[in-house]
């Protein structure tokens, strides 16, 4: 049968009885999706390694991408869609919800759909019962530990907090305002939504990681294919072609003009309909490749024996970072032991599971892009440069972001469907593949370190010496910000009085590596916490005790020489895993007495991060607004990519307004309806943006307060229907009710009547010649201990449990705050044993490794709340900090269990098992 050939299938779909004329070899994921419009059903891979897609199919789990329609003749199937009946949640809906099951959701169904077909069988599973039919699908937000307490708590009754009562949302479990949304389908990502006759855009990428090409008849394949459209190219861009985070650096073409630098590279962006976009192939187009040799890893960048990856950078060092504190040569002469070391981290991948989509549509003389994305407001900014418009003209429309971690910072989809869109004057969407995704945006910067640290005889740290060289491959995207970063931040949340670091960002024909939740501070980490083990050994104190007595006190200075004065809570997050740290040591102790073939060891990991922009302006602004119907809106503009921004900043504002948090309702990130508030990045917007919405509701009940002439501490009531009939606030204070009837306000441009605005932009200074200053107005800190457990004759580890301290300032949502750090553990673990992105070998779901839930080990959260006065409430972030301890604590563990130090990252079984035949410690 051809790929166009119909024929009649008929099944049961979510209890109704389907009958399709239909090409049965097509995807049944995608009959769901465009015939059917049932866009709950995620497509992640569409190769069977994720799991998004899965569906039931006569109430067995089954992926719907590896599943042809016309399998299903006969069958009866249930999407996520077929779950809630007339709105009301099911059991193990109620579950995800209460638990904060769902952080970006986009994994959501299909985690549903398989945990529902084991309590279709088990009502009342065991934990290995829930972990075996979770198996089969990935989850890159959640660490998956409020999954299975979902699955195993489905129908028990709930510990969240849906509508905390006006003044106390903060600090309450509120459930996710966004949260049901994910658990019926109904949450639109980017690729579930495109207008009606959208042209699709497929770009074709490079094969080479440098090479020359030619496009030798496009007009051919015009001829050939009606279906297309148009064939974009370098010589189409009608403003710059070239975008890059820094309004300095735009040297990454949106299309190669003549020439490629790494492999995924995009050359031609074909567009059309859909089936002839996918049609054409190389051959058609008449592309030939001239394979250039190509400059690989450090010592190729350095070499300088081919041509600069860029001609205008002939060293091929794009940025270098410095950090200079007292001597260190002076400070290590007389320190009495000195550890040093060298390490190697490999290049990880964000592997969220919405691979890149969206779409552009031409409205008048202006451009609506509707897209997943970090960073609304910069993706404005550069996609006008690329079309030569203003500003004014771009319209960015997020979608719900199906993860990001830092990888949805930089442009991917954006200037292409917007080029095409423009010039086309048709709307045009682009659904980047997995592979696509995976080679064409950035990764974590491998890198190359080596770091020296020193003490007294009494265990104080006496100097830090780090250098890093950072492979940024072939274009900037994030690598000065991680090389300015990582100096400042490589000792570690420790007291060092004399402190060098050198960093460089180096150009390679490789994968560009950018932004990935830590800006290079988990790799620093790694060195940082191996040091220290080793000191402490050297000078005979217990490796949790050095940490202690060098953790960073109010009143210390940092590197740059700041003087931390507030919310320094690193002393207690070590002091509250001390206990644990010392009975875990020795049962592992106990355990390796009695075991010769696995071995356990217990390791810690340490994390400071400045929250926000380095020494950089870094301003949010967040409104909100009521109309005159009594519609309250927060226009937020913070991007939630599953972290829960969208909630915590309606728990914010509602306690700086006073009204409850149920009365909220939210824009987000639409460049059109919210203001500025930066992007999701740097562990920023609890802090920034939080800070803002606070100001915003306080602005707007001054407001209220000032309109009705009460008192400071007045009680406000909000009613939609009051007695006027129309929207009302009631403000109640010992005098008696003021009402202030809304339709009686003249209302803005927007429709409300009244409008509060709060803007912060954290205090920073300049850092100097030796990077000397205070670049960030609050850090976070962290600390994580893990057992882990080493197979000595394979290699293998598995982290058995952890716990995880952090000082987050004040806690917003223990739930949301508790998700993101069981999330991080989860990326911390895979930096440390299993994530290795290699180009050509791991550019899909199936040879790249992400943790599965089978993965995770237990983990307990400790929260410390040592409040940051600036800061909303006195929160501050915890994002990026999530992460960087775990990889640095289970690298110890294994040093613990084994004697062995292993420096090149990830710990993966071959690397350990050689590691320990090299010390004789194997051989039988
Ligand atoms: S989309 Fe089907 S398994 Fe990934
Ligand atoms: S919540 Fe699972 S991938 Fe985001």
């Amino acid at each position: 049968m051809s790929t166009t050939e119909k024929t009649t299938v008929s099944f049961i779909l979510n209890d109704i009885p389907q009958t399709l004329s239909v090409n049965p070899l097509r995807r049944f994921s995608d009959v769901l999706r465009e015939d059917l419009g049932l866009t709950g059903t995620k497509v992640g891979c569409d190769a069977g390694d994720c799991g998004a897609c899965t569906i039931l199919v006569d109430g067995e789990q089954r992926y719907a991408c590896l599943t042809a329609v016309g399998q299903l003749e006969g069958h009866s199937a249930r999407t996520v869609e077929g779950l809630a009946k007339n709105g009301d949640l099911t059991a193990l809906q109620l579950a995800f919800l209460d638990e904060g099951a769902a952080q970006c959701g986009i994994c959501t169904p299909g985690m549903l759909m398989a945990a529902q077909s084991l309590l279709d069988r088990t009502p009342n599973p065991t934990e290995p019962q829930v972990l075996d039919a979770l198996g089969g699908v990935l989850c890159r937000c959640t660490g998956y530990t409020k999954i299975v307490e979902a699955v195993l708590k489905a129908g028990q009754t709930s510990a969240s907090e849906a509508t905390p009562p006006s003044g106390s949302a903060v600090g309450s479990r509120m459930v996710k305002v966004d949260g049901k949304q994910k658990l019926t389908g109904e949450e639109i990502f980017s690729a579930d939504h495109a207008p009606e006759y959208s042209l699709w855009l497929r770009a074709i990428r490079s094969p080479h990681p440098r090479a020359k090409f030619t496009l030798a008849h496009p007009e051919k394949v015009l001829n050939k294919y009606p279906g297309i459209v148009k064939i974009l190219t370098a010589d189409d861009v009608t403003g710059n072609n070239g975008f890059g985070i820094y309004p300095h650096i735009k040297d990454q073409p949106v299309l190669a003009k003549d020439h490629v630098r790494f492999r995924g590279e995009a050359v031609v962006a074909l567009v059309g309909e859909r089936d002839a976009v996918e049609s054409v192939s190389e051959e058609d187009l008449g592309l030939t490749w001239e394979p250039l040799e190509a400059i690989r890893g450090w010592d190729a960048a350095l070499s300088g024996k081919l041509e600069p990856v860029q001609a205008e950078i002939p060293d091929n060092i794009l940025a270098e970072g410095l950090l200079k504190k007292n001597d260190v040569e002076k400070a290590f002469a007389e320190s009495y032991a000195v550890a040093e070391g060298n390490w190697t981290t490999s290049a990880v991948e964000h592997g969220y599971i919405e691979p890149e989509a969206g779409y552009a549509r031409k409205v008048g003389q202006r451009l609506e892009i509707f897209v997943c994305t970090q960073s609304p407001y910069m993706d404005q900014t550069e996609v006008a440069q690329v079309l030569g418009i203003e500003l004014e003209q771009i319209r960015i429309i997020p979608s719900a972001v199906g993860g990001a971690f830092g990888g949805k910072l930089d442009l991917s989809v954006q200037p292409l469907v917007a080029l095409a869109a423009w010039i086309l004057e048709r709307p045009v969407r682009c659904i980047y593949t997995r592979p696509e995704s995976l080679a064409s945006t950035t990764k974590r910067h491998p890198v190359q370190m080596r770091a020296k640290a020193g003490c007294t005889r009494d265990g104080m740290l006496t100097a830090y010496e780090y250098h890093g060289d950072f492979n940024t491959g072939a274009y900037a995207s994030w690598g000065p910000t991680v090389a300015d970063r990582v100096p400042i931040h490589c000792s570690g949340p420790y007291f060092v009085p004399n402190v060098f670091a050198k960093t460089r960002a180096l150009l390679t024909n490789e994968s560009p590596s950018g932004a990935f939740r830590g800006f290079g501070t988990p790799q620093a980490a790694i060195a940082n916490d191996a040091l220290l083990d080793e000191l402490a050994e050297k000078v005979g104190m217990d490796a949790l005790d050095f940490r202690i007595k060098n953790a960073l006190r109010k009143g210390d200075r940092t590197p740059t020489n700041q003087l931390l004065e507030n919310s320094v809570g690193q002393l207690e997050c070590l002091e509250s895993l001390k206990g644990r740290w010392d009975s875990w040591r020795k049962e592992a102790e106990v355990f390796n007495q009695k075991n010769t073939k696995l071995k356990r060891g217990v390791g810690c990991g340490s994390a400071w991060y400045g929250c926000g922009n380095t020494s950089l302006s870094n301003p949010s602004t967040i409104r909100v607004g009521i109309n005159g119907e009594g519609k309250l809106t927060l226009y937020n503009g913070a991007m939630d990519i599953g972290q829960g921004a969208n909630t915590i900043m309606v728990q914010i504002c509602a306690d700086a307004l006073g009204l409850p948090a149920s009365q909220f309702e939210y824009v987000m990130g639409d460049t059109d309806l919210t203001a500025d508030a930066g992007k999701t990045s740097a562990s920023r917007q609890a802090f920034v943006s939080g800070k803002a919405t606070q100001l915003a509701g306080e602005h707007l009940r001054a407001q209220i307060i000032h309109l009705a002439e009460a008192a400071e501490n007045a009680t406000l009531r909000l009613e939609q229907k009051g007695i006027s009939g129309s929207g009302e606030i009631i403000v109640a204070d010992e005098t008696g009710e003021h009402v202030i009837v809304l339709a009686d306000i003249l209302p803005q441009t927007n429709g409300d009547v009244l409008t509060g605005e709060g803007a912060f932009d954290p205090p920073t200074t300049p850092l100097d010649e030796n990077r000397q200053g205070s670049p960030y107005a609050t850090y976070g800190f962290g600390a994580h201990i893990a057992e882990v457990e080493v197979d000595i004759m394979l290699g293998t580890t598995k982290v058995l449990r952890l716990a995880a301290a952090h000082d987050v300032g004040k806690t917003i949502n223990p739930t949301l705050v508790e998700g993101q750090i069981h999330g991080g553990v989860a990326q911390g673990l895979g930096l440390a044993l299993m994530e290795e992105y290699v180009q050509c070998v791991s550019e899909n779901l199936h040879d790249y490794l992400l943790p599965t839930v089978g993965d995770m080990p237990e983990i307990e959260v400790i929260l410390i709340e040592d409040p940051e006065p600036l800061g909303p409430y006195g929160a501050k972030g915890i994002g990026e900090h999530a992460l960087i301890p775990t990889a640095p604590a289970i690298l110890g563990g294994i040093k613990h269990a084994t004697g062995i130090s292993i420096r090149h990252v990830p710990a993966t079984p071959d690397r350990v098992f050689t590691a320990l035949q090299k010390a004789g410690k194997n051989n039988g």
